[in-house]
Parts: C-alpha cells; structure tokens; sequence
C-alpha cells in the first residue's frame, strides 16, 4: 500500500488514458505530477506539470524527486520503427524504473499491452503467465516493460503492477472489443487499484472491464482490488462484424498491415 494519496507522477499525461487519469486520479484523493513531451497546460486543481523526455534519464529522475508513486503510461502506443520504439518504450521503462530506485520511490504501475501476448490464439480464459508472444515491436517493447519490472521487484523490492491493457476507448467499435474494451470508468478504476493495493509485489493483470465476451484472465485483477463495472455487451448490436485475425489476441495488430 503506498499510504494515503499522496503525489503521483504521471508519465504520458497528455495522451488519451493520461487525460482520462488527470480527472480521475485527483477526484481520489490523489495529487498529479504530470509529464510528456507534449503539450499539458494548463494545470488542474491538485496538478503540477514537469515536461521530460522518457529518453533523458536526468530529466525522468528530476522529476521523480518527492512523488509516492509513479503511473507510467509515456511512450509509443501503437506499431514504430525498432529504434523509435527502444528510445521511447523500453529505454524510457528502464528511466522511469530506475528514477524511482533513486528517489526511494515504491510503487510503478506501468501500462503494458495486450500486443506482449498478441500472437496467442484465443482460449477462455488467457492466462496473465502464458509466455510472451508479441505481435509487433511495440508488443516487444510491452515484454521489455514487464521484464524491467520484475528485475526491480526481485532485485530492488520495488512493488510493480503491469496493466495488459485491452481497447480503451469511449466505447467498443469493432467485435474484438466486445472482449478487449476498457471503459473510461474502468481505466481509473483500475489504475487507483493498481495504486492502492497492499504489497503486489510483482503483478500483471489485464485491463479490460466486465466484459461478457472476455477471453483474459481477470482474476488477478480482481485479487489485486479491480473491480470492473462497465461491459462491452451492452454495444454488441452496434460494433463492426468480425475479423480473421480475431483469433488471435492481439487482433489486427497480427496481420501483415503491421509488416514493416
Ligand atoms: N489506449 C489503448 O487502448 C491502449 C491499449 C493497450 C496499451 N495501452 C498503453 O497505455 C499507455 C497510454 O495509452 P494512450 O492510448 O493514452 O496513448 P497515447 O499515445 O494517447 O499517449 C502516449 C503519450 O506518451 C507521450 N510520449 C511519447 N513518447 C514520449 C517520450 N519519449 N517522452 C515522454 N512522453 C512521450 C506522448 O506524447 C503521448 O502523450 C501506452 O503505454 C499504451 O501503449 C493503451
């Protein structure tokens, strides 16, 4: 339990969960330092802003220094040349993680993908220890964030929660996300959770509500204190028909759109 609500430092605070986080996370107590490359003005209530590049080591650690924990959602979220995806995602993880060593920071909760399991075929449930098989170098990049993590946990004894996102989104589109949505309710739920959960340790749990079609694993999850109240069911007459590649988890991420 990283205690009362404190400061978080939010990594990746200008992208779509970061916006949705920026709102939910003080209205828990929470105050935010908040960063990104990108443009965060202004601040809200109960926000501070300190832009760093993930890449720059000193610049992460500087703003690090005096948070209780830090919610790292920072980098590429999507398919990117290898080295664009080593400077931002698996350099940056490695910045975030060892900033925190630092500055004595216990709890990193980090935003993985379901892309680090993306060529697993569909089974009911997924498990969160099935072996890693990454659809893309972005899945790559999510193995890599995992691995770092349990290096801290069992080398450090940091606690390091990684969240196997779905589809988050305002609302499913396409059949996959009959099983992959994550609410916007649920993404802050899950990340205050994540947060607030006594002595994880190392744990990774998939981020998707209580969807009726669900195919991952939300045990751990709901072990960890996530408990999902949106479900995807309840848009099933409006979403696109499915695909080949839905068999597969990681879904279109699978096909060769994603060669590069
Ligand atoms: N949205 C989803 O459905 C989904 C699904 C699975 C995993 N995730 C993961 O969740 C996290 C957040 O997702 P999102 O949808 O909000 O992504 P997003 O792309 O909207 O936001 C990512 C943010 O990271 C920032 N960033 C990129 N490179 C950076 C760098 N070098 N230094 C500092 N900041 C940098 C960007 O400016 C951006 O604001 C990502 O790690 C993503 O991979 C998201």
């Amino acid at each position: 339990m990283t205690g009362s609500p404190g400061t978080v430092l939010l990594t990746g605070a200008a992208g779509r969960i970061g916006r949705l986080l920026r709102t939910g996370l003080p209205a828990a107590g929470w105050s935010l330092r908040s960063t990104d490359i990108a443009d965060l003005a202004p601040a809200g209530p109960q926000e501070e802003i300190a832009y760093a590049d993930l890449a720059d080591l000193d610049a992460v650690v500087d703003a690090t220094r005096g948070v209780a924990a830090v919610v790292h959602l920072g980098g590429l979220s999507g398919e990117a040349a290898y080295e664009d995806i080593r400077r931002a995602n698996i350099d940056g993880t490695y910045h975030v993680l060892e900033a925190a060593r630092r500055c004595g920071v216990r709890r990193v909760v980090i935003a993985s993908s379901n892309h680090a399991v993306g060529f697993t075929p569909r089974a009911d449930p997924v498990p969160v220890d099935t072996r890693p098989r990454p659809d893309t170098f972005y899945g790559v990049s999510k193995v890599a964030k995992e691995a770092l993590g349990s290096l801290y946990v069992d080398r450090y004894g940091l606690d390091v929660v990684c969240l196997r996102i779905g589809t988050q989104a305002p609302r499913p589109t396409r059949h996959r996300h009959l099983a992959s949505w994550l609410s916007d309710g649920d993404a802050i739920r899950l990340v205050l959770a994540a947060l607030d959960a006594t002595a994880p340790g190392f744990a990774v749990v998939y981020g998707i509500s209580a969807n009726s079609r669900a195919w991952w694993d939300l045990g751990p999850g709901r072990a960890l204190g996530y408990h999902p109240q949106d479900d995807a069911e309840a848009y099933a007459d409006a979403v696109d028909p499915p695909e080949p590649t839905d068999d597969l988890v990681g879904g279109d991420f699978t096909g060769p759109e994603h060669d590069l």
